[in-house]
């Protein structure tokens, strides 16, 4: 199965990128490569695009579109919280841009077979990098309620999470949820008959992006690797960030914010991590949004935002 993707804002990411021949690059979330492509193709011949991803598909599928830039990529299987060893494997310091273009591919969507779809009735799993231990089907089978319901209101702003994750329990104590169909069935008859059909979007849409973002702990790794990236770019080195929810974004702006103000701290370690000076200057006070002419041609870009920093 071909890997597809249409990749979102191209032009604008190569724009606040600021890509030229002979830069280093770190496109964090290669996904079907088609912004690394781009991304090659002004960096050539002299620059070097290092690719990561945590899905071992999007990385094989990588190698062949990327084939012809062979000498000018290295590409990387994990998460992107690992960008610091992805370098020092290739004994890089610095970096003059990285991409972080979230959430999932379309592939991952359509053809992975791993139930991130209620469209679909494969394999609840949801797991970008499969060699992760925890399935969607785990959290959906052993989570109490309380938990459930904390997901689908968190995660997925969910009004009917109660409901919801109350349905989850009552049907699990007698045979387990297994599949996607199953999950969105249970979904559709837990809402409200009147909430249920002709709505803007199928029922079951916010539950299973709330699953995705637990099963990847997708909000806790962005807030990560933020944390990380800037310290691995040269001075002028610009950090550009595609999202597509408002969790995503308000992350992104609020950890933008505190760079700006040289006061970003490890929430854990409580430590500055850039050294109590302003580090960055904000790029766009306003998240860059695809224009209608692309949303036209590429629905699934209509929520992206984009958001951009560039080191002192
Ligand atoms: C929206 S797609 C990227 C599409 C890509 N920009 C393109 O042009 O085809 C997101 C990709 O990021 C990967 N990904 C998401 N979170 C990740 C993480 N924490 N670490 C590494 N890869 C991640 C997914 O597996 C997926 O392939």
């Amino acid at each position: 199965m071909p890997y597809v993707h249409i990749p979102a804002m191209v032009h604008e990411v190569l724009q606040y990128l600021d890509c030229k021949p002979g830069k280093v690059i770190v496109d964090c979330t290669l996904g079907a490569a088609g912004h690394a492509k781009a991304i090659l193709e002004q960096i050539i011949p002299n620059g070097f695009l290092i690719g990561i991803d945590q899905d071992k598909e999007a990385i094989e599928s990588a190698r062949d579109t990327l084939r012809r830039y062979s000498s000018n990529i290295e590409l990387f299987h994990g998460n992107f919280v690992r960008i610091s060893e992805a370098l020092s494997a290739k004994r890089i310091d610095a970096v003059d841009g990285i991409l972080l273009d979230l959430g999932v591919s379309l592939h991952q969507l359509k053809n992975s077979g791993r139930g991130f779809s209620f469209n679909k009735d494969e394999p609840l799993d949801m797991r970008m990098n499969t060699d992760s231990a925890t399935t969607a089907a785990d959290i959906v089978n052993n989570m109490s309620q309380e938990d459930l319901v904390n997901i689908f209101r968190v995660y997925g702003q969910e009004r009917w999470a109660r409901r919801i994750a109350r349905a989850i329990v009552s049907v699990r104590s007698h045979k387990k949820i297994r599949t996607s169909a199953e999950l969105a069935e249970l979904v559709l008859k837990a809402v409200p008959k009147k909430h249920r059909y002709g709505q803007r979007i199928h029922p079951a849409t916010r539950v299973f992006m709330s699953l995705r973002i637990a099963v990847n702990k997708e909000l806790e790794r962005l807030e990560q690797v933020l944390k990380v990236a800037v310290n691995l770019l040269k001075p002028k080195g610009r950090l550009c960030v595609l999202s597509y929810h408002s969790l995503e974004d308000r992350i992104v702006k609020q950890q933008i914010r505190l760079l700006e103000k040289g006061r970003s701290r490890d929430p854990y370690l409580q430590e500055c991590i850039c050294d109590g000076r302003a580090s960055v200057v904000n790029l766009t006070r306003k998240p860059i949004r695809p224009s209608k002419k692309e949303i036209k041609q590429n629905p699934m870009a209509r929520s992206a935002r984009l958001r951009a920093i560039e080191k002192h």
